[in-house]
């Protein structure tokens, strides 16, 4: 049951950075922080090719074979999917947002109200995944299909087509201010 644990590991880092960008707009917004747009471009993005397009389609794997194991959580399952499938416009509502306010920084609460939105969905997503569906998971799946799954995701992890996304991660906790980074330079200094 690997997949289980890969699947935790990602929601706390996807945590981590939904709670590091609500810190960093308070601190923008109590004046306190001089905004980093290009983090701020880098933790979206992160959100956008990790969250939605990196760790969904292995849930959506792990999903597909808990539905031919039993009708319980059909109705979750189902809430999930539909979420999923939503993840380009959410994404693009909150790249519009940042945008708006990377052009023009009056537009901070138009940013932090989209950014609010984004990140309370999220959360209720992954909650509704934790509480309900991967416990579910956890019982219904034969040793085969827990096979079958994990290598799914081993195959996903070993696929290296894509972003490093540990790296970039590190760079995200580099450049985050203190306490939840390391707060040691601007985003744009470490290329
Ligand atoms: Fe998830």
């Amino acid at each position: 049951m690997n997949a289980l644990r890969i699947l935790s590991d990602e929601h706390q880092a996807l945590a981590g950075v939904l709670h590091a960008i609500r810190f960093m707009l308070k601190k923008v917004a109590a004046g306190t922080l001089e905004p980093d747009r290009a983090l701020f471009q880098a933790m979206v993005h992160y959100l956008d090719a990790y969250a939605e397009q990196r760790h969904h389609p292995k849930e959506d794997r792990l999903f597909a074979v808990l539905k031919t194991r039993t009708d319980d959580g059909a109705a979750a399952l189902a809430t999930l999917a539909a979420e999923h499938a939503a993840g380009p416009e959410r994404i693009a509502t909150l790249r519009r947002a940042l945008a708006d306010f990377t052009a023009d920084p009056r537009t901070l609460g138009a940013f932090t109200a989209a950014f609010e939105r984004y990140a309370d969905f999220y959360r209720t997503h992954m909650m509704l995944e934790e509480d309900t569906v991967l416990p579910l998971a956890h019982h219904a799946l034969t040793p085969a299909d827990w096979a079958e799954v994990d290598a799914f995701f081993a195959e996903a992890a070993a696929d290296k087509g894509g972003e490093d996304f540990t790296a970039l991660f590190d760079r995200l906790v580099e450049c985050a201010p203190e306490p939840i980074g390391l707060g040691a330079r601007p985003y744009a200094a470490t290329r």
